[in-house]
């Protein structure tokens, strides 16, 4: 059993399960397709203010920026990142989307011991895998204070066409400007009053409890309980600027652009569209799709869709929505510097069905090939807004004990995992360390599961380690939508 992949890769004793040294390097990272060249980053996470337009925020991020920077790397690079922690807790870096040596994926006390404040660790893996990731902390809900930054894996042989590629960061912002993450969080386990539900319910069902309207300043319990019950963003980003002070990007009339949209925020998912453009959906977390071309695509926290648009002359709206909440980011796309951007909605009212993954499916590159399945896993996804305790079969995962509870597979086995979704919301669900296919559908490695419904997903166990599975929405994990999935 699992006992056993402890009994390999583990350190003994107390909470702190593995040494990062003890890990043995696996076959599936020597198997990596690699290029022998090294891609080195250096990344401090620390104390910053933000500058958010009409004010400024005391946050913490990496290197001083929201999102942080971008790392570039080409596929079969070997990425040595030094990271460096200045902030007053812990923290390390997780790779969203990488399959990479189990060492390396960020998660303690299961991979790795936390950086502690003032220390270093130097993570490094082979990025086999083109696409457009990105890496957080995986240390409770710091990623929403805007710990995260965009991975990009170039392919060699990158067979699109394109004159610029841009990365487009979608974020939902609190932190600094009136609670920390980790105060919401504290306040939503406290359980939400009858009258904080009055916001629930709206477009796909929403993470923390929302409604729409003017920004509400105060303290967190004013935010989050008492009379009013609601939480607030007041920001919504893009590539960590406002509305009032947008992000712009500019190219000639006639240029194909692909757009990398990653969703990087806490509890929010976005309906992204430009105005007066078609989007054709390439990929989906990194692995190429049969194009799909639509007016807008829906991103739930974790997720990344890339798209070409062909520019057109003029002036135009990168919008997006966050879903259920009548909020959105706001970014600016010019080919013709004297047009003033407009600020509606970037697709037609009659279209009311955006991209997802729903729609996509993978081309024989991306598919996994066709083979008996040799394990099924069943995961209930529980809990509910009320008593804030979000769970996997009824349980709230506990760091201290993460083996309880958690799912074996052994390397070889095709696995089937069926996700049932038990609740009145929707959660964007994440495997580490590999890519799954949804049935008939793309490659990915966080999908929505919708309120009351279920999604089968097959992956090929070929990456041994201990492995996090959970819900996206950063307050449902940490209050305990998460488990293990180990190699035994
Ligand atoms: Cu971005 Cu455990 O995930
Ligand atoms: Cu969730």
């Amino acid at each position: 059993g699992l006992a056993t992949a402890f009994a390999l890769a583990a350190c003994t004793g107390g909470p702190n399960l593995l040494t990062a040294t003890s890990a043995p390097v696996t076959a599936a990272e020597r198997a990596r397709r690699r290029t022998g060249r090294t891609t080195r980053v250096q990344l401090t996470a620390g104390k910053t203010n933000i500058d958010l337009a009409a004010r400024t925020a005391s946050t913490w991020a990496y290197n001083g920026q929201v999102p942080g920077p971008t790392i570039r790397a080409t596929a079969g690079d070997a990425i040595r990142a030094h990271v460096t922690n200045h902030l007053p807790d812990d923290t390390t870096v997780h790779w969203h989307g990488i399959a990479l040596r189990n060492d390396m994926d960020g998660v303690p006390p299961i991979t790795q011991h936390a950086i502690a404040p003032g220390s270093s660790f130097d993570y490094e893996f082979t990025a086999d895998a083109p696409g457009t990731y990105w890496y957080h902390p995986h240390v409770g809900p710091q990623l929403d204070r805007g710990l995260q930054g965009p991975l990009i894996v170039e392919d060699p042989h990158e067979p699109l066409g394109y004159d610029h590629d841009w990365v487009l960061v979608l974020d939902d912002w609190l932190d600094g400007v009136t609670a920390t993450p980790d105060q919401v969080l504290a306040e939503l386990k406290k359980g939400m009053s009858m009258g904080g539900m009055g916001g629930m319910g709206g477009g796909m069902g929403g993470g923390a409890p929302s409604r729409n309207g003017k920004l509400l300043t105060g303290t967190t319990s004013s935010l989050l309980g008492g009379d009013s019950g609601d939480v607030y963003y007041p920001y919504y980003l893009i590539n960590g600027r406002p509305a009032e002070d947008p992000a712009t990007f500019t190219a000639k009339p006639g240029q194909r652009v692909r757009l990398r949209i990653i969703n990087a925020g806490g509890d929010t998912a976005f309906r992204f569209s430009v105005g007066g453009h078609r989007l054709t959906v390439t990929h989906t977390d990194g692995y190429p799709v049969n194009p799909v071309t639509g007016d807008s695509i829906l991103l739930g926290m974790g997720e990344r869709y890339d798209a070409i648009i062909t520019v057109a002359d003029g002036a135009f709206p990168i919008v997006a929505d966050a879903v259920g909440k009548a909020a959105r980011a706001f970014a600016v796309l010019r080919s013709n510097p004297g047009s003033p951007a407009p600020t509606v909605n970037g697709y037609t009212a009659s279209d009311t069905s955006p991209v997802t993954a729903a729609v996509l499916s993978a081309p024989p590159a991306a598919a996994l090939r066709r083979r008996g399945i040799d394990r099924r896993i069943d995961i209930a996804l529980t809990g509910g807004m009320m008593k804030y305790d979000w769970g996997i079969n009824g349980k709230a995962f506990d760091m201290n004990n993460p083996l309880d509870g958690a799912y074996a597979v052994r390397e070889g086995e095709r696995v089937q995992v069926t996700i049932a979704n038990q609740t009145m919301m929707w959660h964007p669900f994440h495997i580490h360390g590999h890519t799954f296919q949804l049935d008939g559908g793309p490659r990915k490695d966080t999908a929505i599961v919708l309120p009351h419904q279920s999604l089968t997903v097959l992956f090929d166990a070929d990456n041994p380690g201990l492995w996090m599975t959970h819900c996206h929405n950063i307050y449902h994990a940490e209050s305990g939508m998460m488990a293990v999935l180990g190699y035994e």
